[in-house]
């Protein structure tokens, strides 16, 4: 009964109202330090990862090293930060992720796709500094590309060889896209004009020199029904004018893969074809021999 008539008077229910101000005041000053802050990639910036689908990487084909302008305006890889900067950050309200000791950041990098490491770069300046380790570079070329060329140290490090590895990958796959198409207009481009080109295909048969390679291209177009195939196990090698590649493709898959290799070389600012090799198709004739 004493309590009501306590919290009936006027002056107690203001102070009430008062310290309960107090402690909401309190609760969200407490909240602006603890929270982490959220990751709000700045607008201003466009990132230039985001454009980077398959076919508009095709388009800019690139050097081994001048990759590293074309995905980010900053192809320093800076150094993973130092344990006290990350301490001294954290007391001015870090996010999560910066808060993780770099060894840790490296990992969890190694985790994330293309896109998401090159959005990721965008969100602020620790971020960039993780998202351009080299370390994390490295794992997504094995994630992306393969697991072979583990010692190799790129020249200019693995982000610009995974750049480089892209462009070439990119355009090996336009080869074949033009093989289905059966373009001879567009395997013309493709190729470089030299003497010393040469075409080795599933015939068996050894075309040389640019004019003798187009003559065989023509000869293909003209005389193969469906050109469907798939492709597999493809392995890049980039060296700063130029790339093979070794691959196998399947025309149906219950015969064996037929082994390809290509090779491009680097002239005048984009990579030609200067090589193409089959393996030699096994026909009914081969069999019946085979098999008496
Ligand atoms: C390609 O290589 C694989 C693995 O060595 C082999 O089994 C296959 O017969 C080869 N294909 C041709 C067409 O030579």
């Amino acid at each position: 009964m004493e309590i009501f008539s306590l919290l009936s008077e006027p002056s107690l229910v203001a102070v009430a109202v008062t310290a309960l101000c107090f402690v909401f005041a309190l609760f969200s000053l407490f909240r602006s330090f603890s929270l982490p802050r959220r990751f709000t990639p700045p607008r201003k910036h466009h990132c230039d990862c985001a454009s980077n689908s398959d076919s508009a990487a095709a388009a800019v084909p690139f050097l081994n090293g001048g990759g590293a302008q074309m995905l980010d305006p900053t192809p320093v890889p800076a150094p993973v930060p130092a344990p006290t900067a990350v301490l001294a950050d954290r007391r001015t309200g870090s996010s999560m992720m910066e808060e993780l000791v770099p060894e840790i950041t490296t990992h969890a990098l190694s985790y994330l796709d293309y896109p998401s490491l090159c959005r990721l770069s965008m969100t602020n300046s620790l971020m960039r500094k993780a998202a351009n380790d080299d370390n994390a570079w490295k794992a997504l070329y094995h994630k992306d590309f393969t697991l072979e060329q583990d010692s190799i140290t790129p020249t200019n490090g693995w982000k610009a060889y995974y750049a480089a590895t892209r462009a070439i990958v990119n355009i090996n796959t336009e080869f074949f896209n033009i093989v289905r198409d059966k373009s001879l207009p567009a395997m013309s481009r493709f190729w470089l004009n030299a003497d010393y080109v040469k075409c080795i295909h599933a015939s068996g048969e050894l075309f040389s020199g640019y004019n003798a390679v187009m003559q065989s291209w023509q000869l293909v177009f003209n005389w193969e029904q469906g050109l469907n195939f798939q492709v597999r196990d493809v392995r890049a090698r980039v060296l700063t004018d130029m790339a093979w590649v070794s691959m196998k493709t399947y025309v149906d898959m219950d015969t064996g893969p037929f082994n390809v290799t290509n090779v491009f070389e680097f002239h005048n600012g984009r990579w030609y074809m200067v090589h193409h090799h089959s393996s030699v198709m096994n026909g009914e004739v081969d069999h019946q021999i085979v098999h008496g």
